[in-house]
């Protein structure tokens, strides 16, 4: 068998044994009643739903009871599930639904697309479940499913991989039992495909499963790409007279503001800059750390000085070796005093 067809059939005999058969709206073919349930189970886990699904129904029975109530009744039964845009919408579609088809839903997902609230992957799950259309569904647990199944690669936000994966949607529907499988998509990706440590042991389709297979169920679906952080260098000159170290302390705004630190800027330019007569010059290695915005490496220089010469500049501050990365100052600034102090200055 095909892999796509593989992975369509294991899943529809895996739903019809062991998934969910028992939620409220799977007991019936009522479109208003999926559509219902279709629409609070968007942004919101199905625990939630249960009780506030019970009590819309028994206010609203039908799509006309909806489309006749004022807007705040509508509101006041959705209080507490959030994304108030979705009770909004809900209210609009039901009274289009009243007014442009007379109270009867249409039954083919294009058309239920172009109604309020409803998208295209909500669309497709009306469409199935009520009238039996072969329409792909296209989640957030569907795209997780999809790109572990497939080891596709790239975000899935990203318009290129969005297109591959309806694509695939499509091509992976089955000729019958299409609300067995749409259910099943479901069921998997919220009850064992999990976003973190999925439980592939107990999973119909794992034998076939990229991710799995390649031990990257971690990193698929693929996490948008990070904007590239610009990168800056800058030289530090640690001047020590072998006990202690130099620390200046940097203007209030900016990076590390009010911090102590060592002088910033090249060896000449720093000793001229305080009339200090340069002893051995030493580079250490590079250090590299992370900001929110971009990316630092540090390139110290060791400098010796001679003890006599006092700087009394206000902001400058001569500290024991010893002490001086307990200073107060930033973290990796206390990394190179650590290295410097411990091989002795
Ligand atoms: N999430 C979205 N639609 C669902 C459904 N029909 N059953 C369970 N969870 C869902």
């Amino acid at each position: 068998m095909a892999a796509l067809t593989r992975f369509t059939q294991d899943l529809i005999a895996w739903q019809k044994t062991a998934g969910r058969h028992d939620l409220p709206w799977q007991k019936t073919q009522d479109p208003y009643r999926i559509w219902l349930s279709e629409i609070m189970l968007q942004q919101t886990q199905v625990s939630t739903v249960i009780p506030y699904y019970a009590r819309f129904l028994t206010s609203f029975p039908d799509v006309l009871a909806l489309a006749a109530a004022p807007i705040e009744a509508v509101i006041e039964h959705w209080a507490g599930l959030g994304y108030y845009a979705r009770a909004r919408n809900l209210h609009r579609c039901a009274r289009q639904i009243a007014t442009a088809y007379g109270g009867i839903f249409p039954n083919s997902a294009a058309e239920l697309e172009e109604l309020p609230g409803i998208g295209r992957s909500t669309a497709a799950a009306i469409a199935a479940f009520a009238f039996g259309r072969r329409a792909a569904i296209l989640d957030g647990n569907v795209k997780r499913v999809l790109c572990r199944q497939f080891g596709i690669a790239g975000f899935p936000g990203a318009t290129a991989v969005h297109r591959q994966l309806w694509a695939l949607a499509e091509d992976l529907l089955p000729e019958n039992n299409i609300e067995v499988y749409t259910q099943g998509l479901m069921d998997l990706g919220a009850t064992l495909c999990t976003r973190s440590r999925p439980r592939c042991g107990d999973c119909p389709v794992a034998s076939g499963c990229v991710a799995r297979r390649d031990g990257r169920q971690g990193e698929l679906p693929e996490a948008k790409a990070r904007p590239a952080v610009p990168e800056r260098s800058s030289s530090f000159v640690l001047l020590t007279d072998g006990q202690r170290l130099l620390l200046e302390r940097r203007p209030p705004s900016g990076l590390w503001g009010g911090l102590l630190a060592p002088p910033e800027g090249e060896p000449a330019e720093v000793a001229a800059r305080y009339g200090l007569a340069l002893g051995e010059t030493t580079r250490l290695p590079p250090l590299k750390h992370a900001f929110t915005h971009f990316r630092l490496t540090l390139l110290p220089m060791l400098c010796q000085v001679d003890a006599a010469l006092q700087v009394a500049e206000p902001g400058l501050e001569w500290v024991a070796l010893s002490r001086a990365a307990d200073a107060g100052v930033p973290a990796p600034i206390k990394k190179l005093i650590r290295q410097v102090a411990s091989a002795g200055g």
